[in-house]
């Protein structure tokens, strides 16, 4: 006799996990290595500064960093060699190829946790997505990689929004779920971000942190009791190079040359700002009169954590009034930007306490430009 219930075709979140690094960089840490940075390269570049020839540097500073952004903190897969004016970036090992590599390991961790708290066997999986906004090889995917070290019968791919990563990858499974494709999706979002920051750039050295997330998407007939209905699940993209990355597999970055600058993140930080807050608020106000509701009842707002501003403003055109950390909690003080696994941390550690039948929003914008919505009811 098959006990199967039958499939409903309407997603869930069963389950999120987190995994976050031991090490953590302060500002006072990151600020300290990067202006013995600038003083020795002003020190060694002394007389072309002097002609003219290359512009000196400026220091950066902890007071700047807080105020412009929120963040106090970011964890990292490797603080010393980021700290060392003579690196200025994170160093991890080459690991052979019958070695986990080291996106699949935290995404595993991730995805271990997420799996267990939903009380979910490996065996009712059926996919596992890979999405973050940079992949540590071309192929095979990370996502296979996962899905094998889980032991999952099924398949597997790695994709790339940017911040919006997750969310994409959210509605993805949401949608193999509502097409009967699959009744368990793992999403896992692993984010390395410290391997594309510029760490010696004073303008967005501060930015980023390391992490991994993973969310269970699944069938509501397969769910635990325990779980957040998807109402809705919105998507997306606006091109512009006001954030940019040209590292790819045509060309090959030297992280310590100057000229190869733009193979790392770099943005137009003002832009960006200006730009992507009423394209994502308005997106948020649209889904919620698509599914008649006011958004002021929106019990919380789980945001991409770029910028405390930024969140500000957001969620204040949203719910009509500045919101609490109650209301729009931020994770960006002690993890940084951590691309697109920031809003699921946000609903990782923020979501328990809420009550049967309350609604919230999981909402990531970023690089693209691209931005996504989650709009989720707690079912207990
Ligand atoms: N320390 C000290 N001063 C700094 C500094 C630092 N680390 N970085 C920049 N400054 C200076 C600038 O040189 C500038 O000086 P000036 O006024 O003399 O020209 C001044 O501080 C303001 O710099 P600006 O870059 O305009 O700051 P900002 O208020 O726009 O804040 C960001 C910068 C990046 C925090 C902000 O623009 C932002 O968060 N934008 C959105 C970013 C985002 O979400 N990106 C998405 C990535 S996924």
């Amino acid at each position: 006799m098959n006990n199967t219930p039958p499939l409903t075709g309407r997603p869930v979140i069963s389950a999120t996990g987190l995994f976050t690094p031991s090490e953590s960089i302060s500002n006072e840490e990151l600020v300290a290595s990067f202006n013995q940075y600038v003083d020795r390269f002003n020190a060694d570049n002394e007389a072309a500064i002097a002609a003219g020839e290359v512009d000196a540097l400026s220091h950066s500073s902890v007071e700047f960093i807080e105020k412009a952004s929120g963040i106090k903190a970011r964890h990292v897969m490797s603080k010393a060699p980021i700290l060392d004016p003579a690196t200025m970036a994170p160093r991890l090992d080459d690991r052979p190829n019958d070695e986990i590599s080291v996106m699949a390991e935290i995404g595993v961790i991730a995805a271990k946790q997420a799996l267990e708290r939903a009380g979910r066997d490996v065996a009712d999986v059926d996919a596992v997505l890979c999405a973050a906004s940079n992949m540590q090889r071309a192929y095979p995917a990370m996502a296979i990689e996962i899905q094998q070290a889980l032991g999952i019968d099924g398949f597997g791919f790695d994709m790339n929004v940017a911040c919006s990563s997750a969310t994409f990858g959210i509605q993805t499974a949401a949608d193999y779920v509502r097409a009967g494709n699959a009744k368990s999706v793992l999403v896992v979002s692993p984010e390395i971000t410290s391997g594309h920051l510029n760490w010696c750039d004073r303008d967005s050295h501060f930015i980023f942190g390391d992490v991994a997330t993973a969310v269970l998407v699944e069938d509501a007939a397969i769910a635990p009791a325990n779980h957040w209905e998807v109402l809705s699940t919105k998507l997306k993209t606006v091109f512009s190079n006001n954030i940019r990355n040209n590292f790819g597999f045509l060309n090959r970055a030297n992280p310590e040359s100057a000229q190869d600058a733009d193979k790392l993140f770099v943005q137009e930080g003002r832009k960006v700002f200006k730009e992507v807050v009423p394209m994502v608020a308005q997106m948020i106000v649209d889904e919620a009169e698509k599914l008649q509701m006011d958004p002021a009842t929106l019990r919380r707002l789980w945001l991409h954590q770029a910028n405390a501003g930024m969140n500000r403003l957001i969620a204040q055109k949203v719910l009509g009034h500045e919101a609490n950390d109650d209301e729009s909690p931020t994770v960006l003080d002690t993890y940084g930007n951590t691309s697109s696994a920031g809003s699921i941390i946000a609903f990782h550690l923020n979501s328990d306490d809420l009550a049967s039948g309350d609604t919230g929003m999981i909402c990531s914008f970023g690089a693209g430009y691209s931005a996504g919505t989650v709009f989720v009811r707690k079912v207990a």
